[in-house]
């Protein structure tokens, strides 16, 4: 079959000249490698257009909604966000109703808001050692929906970003004897249902509109995702309007080539490759269970991806964020995230040994010198983790604020104390993983105030407020925009 990277490669070394776009001709400026710009074409004669694929890029999505046990897949250059935008969008009409997990990511709420959705939520379960929601139970939806009769579509996320997994086969079947379709954002779960051992990807468990970000677990280049389609439930005329929307009318022949890439590779190298990743990952963690302090979140794999690496501090008194700072200071080891409660480090397809044995060696290390010393002496963990935030309320004279009624309100900016009571007109994400801690027309609430002002001492990055710094160790002055009284 004929691959986009390599149709790249050989134009490159062709003599054609470009007088069209982009800008550099495909010669290099500056300090970035020539062969970028060499590959770096826009949709010129034999190279088709992702908007109406009719050559290689037709056949590359059909290649890669078999590999993926799907019956259409799209490529996407604007990363999963542009996926979860279209899914929504196209999945349910404009002022409908949405059902969908609270740990959805930063780009379903956004979608929410610009359809005029009215959004149920869906709040999981607390690990509450780690601080982090749980995947949505079937049985939760099932509540959910048996409580609202006009909901038009479900939205979850699995894995979480933590590697919480659903049961998707399951909710799928809850969700479509209601007759309605199943969204999942399995943004980190690109890897899943392609190797023995692996859980079966949510194409393959049933749903109708998957989302995956290539660019997250597979060797893929930043931005590169896939959108596939299963079923009738989704008008896909529908869907690849909101594609033509929400997705550039320039999109870069690099990323795609590196989706290509990256999907080859599986289909070539899957075999060995994951069975290799799934040996040293469980390895790997087999002897980190071994820690006195540190515990490692485990679960089986149906449960809790292979690949992301919850470690939290424990009984040691330390921060999450203490303890990546320690990995990275003094053992050169850069993680995904920390928070207050842990760590998260990411294993994929593309780590050798050596990346097992220097996180297994440092963990083992860290975990003495911290069973050694008093706990609670370098700073004491918060309480709360982020599932402080459930069970908000939505009502303003006894009547519900949607979402996007309230982005679209007049704020006010306030200090962080006196917003206690009050309704957020912004968004307040711990970035990442970008899930909302607060979304428009929330209620701030004593816990989620606590909460922040803890993501902030340990250091976490806490978007949507003003920090003020001042001149002693905690900031000065903390202020939010809330919905104009
Ligand atoms: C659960 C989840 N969904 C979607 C996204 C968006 O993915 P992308 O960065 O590919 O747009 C993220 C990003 O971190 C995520 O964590």
């Amino acid at each position: 079959m004929e691959h986009l990277y390599g149709k790249l490669s050989g134009y490159a070394e062709g003599d054609i000249y470009p007088y069209h776009m982009p800008g550099h001709k495909r010669r290099s400026w500056g300090e970035l490698p020539e062969a970028m710009y060499r590959m770096d074409i826009t949709e010129i004669e034999d190279f088709d257009n992702l908007h109406q694929p009719e050559g290689i890029l037709l056949k590359l999505q059909r290649e890669a909604a078999r590999l993926y046990g799907a019956e259409e897949s799209h490529y996407l250059v604007n990363g999963s966000t542009c996926g979860i935008l279209s899914a929504v969008s196209s999945a349910i009409p404009f002022g409908g109703h949405i059902l969908m997990a609270r740990n959805c990511h930063k780009s379903a709420y956004h979608a929410a808001y610009l359809r005029h959705l009215k959004v149920s939520y869906l709040y999981s379960d607390c690990l509450a050692a780690y601080g982090i929601w749980d995947a949505v139970k079937p049985e939760q939806v099932r509540r959910a929906l048996e409580a609202a009769e006009d909901i038009r579509a479900v939205l979850i996320v699995s894995p979480t970003y933590e590697g919480r997994i659903a049961d998707v086969s399951e909710i799928a079947g809850i969700v479509h004897a209601k007759g309605i379709p199943l969204i999942v954002d399995e943004a980190h779960g690109a890897h899943l249902g392609l190797a023995e051992g692996f859980p079966k990807n949510s194409c393959q468990a049933g749903a109708d509109l998957v989302i995956h970000s290539v660019h997250k677990t597979l060797p893929a280049l930043t931005q590169t995702a896939l959108l596939h389609v299963n079923g009738d439930l989704v008008d896909r005329d529908r869907l690849r309007r909101f594609l033509r929307i929400y997705q550039s009318s320039s999109p870069s022949y690099l990323l795609m080539a590196g989706i290509d890439n990256a999907l080859e590779y599986v289909r070539r190298q899957g075999k060995t490759a994951f069975g290799q990743f799934l040996q040293r990952y469980e390895k790997m963690t087999e002897v980190l269970k071994g820690c006195r302090c540190l515990q490692i979140l485990s679960g089986s794999r149906r449960e809790q991806d292979v690949g992301k690496l919850v470690v939290s501090p424990g009984r040691s008194g330390i921060t999450g964020k203490r303890l990546s700072d320690i990995l990275l200071n003094e053992y050169h080891l850069q993680t995904e995230m920390s928070s207050k409660n842990f760590v998260l480090a990411m294993f994929t397809l593309n780590d050798g040994e050596e990346a097992y044995r220097r996180m297994t060696e440092a963990l083992l290390e860290i975990d003495d010198r911290l069973s050694e010393r008093n706990a609670g002496e370098i700073f004491s963990r918060g309480r709360t983790g982020y599932a402080a935030y459930q069970g908000q309320d939505f009502t303003e004279d006894g009547k519900l604020i949607s979402l996007w009624k309230a982005w679209d309100m007049e704020g006010e900016e306030v200090a962080l104390e006196s917003s206690i009571g009050k309704y957020a007109a912004e968004f307040v994400n711990l970035y990442p993983p970008g899930v909302p801690l607060l979304a428009p027309g929330e209620r701030m609430t004593e816990g989620l105030y606590r909460e922040i002002l803890e993501d902030l001492e340990a250091g976490l990055t806490v978007q949507g407020i003003r920090v003020e710094a001042g001149k002693e160790r905690l900031p000065r002055g903390i202020f939010i925009k809330m919905i104009h009284a």
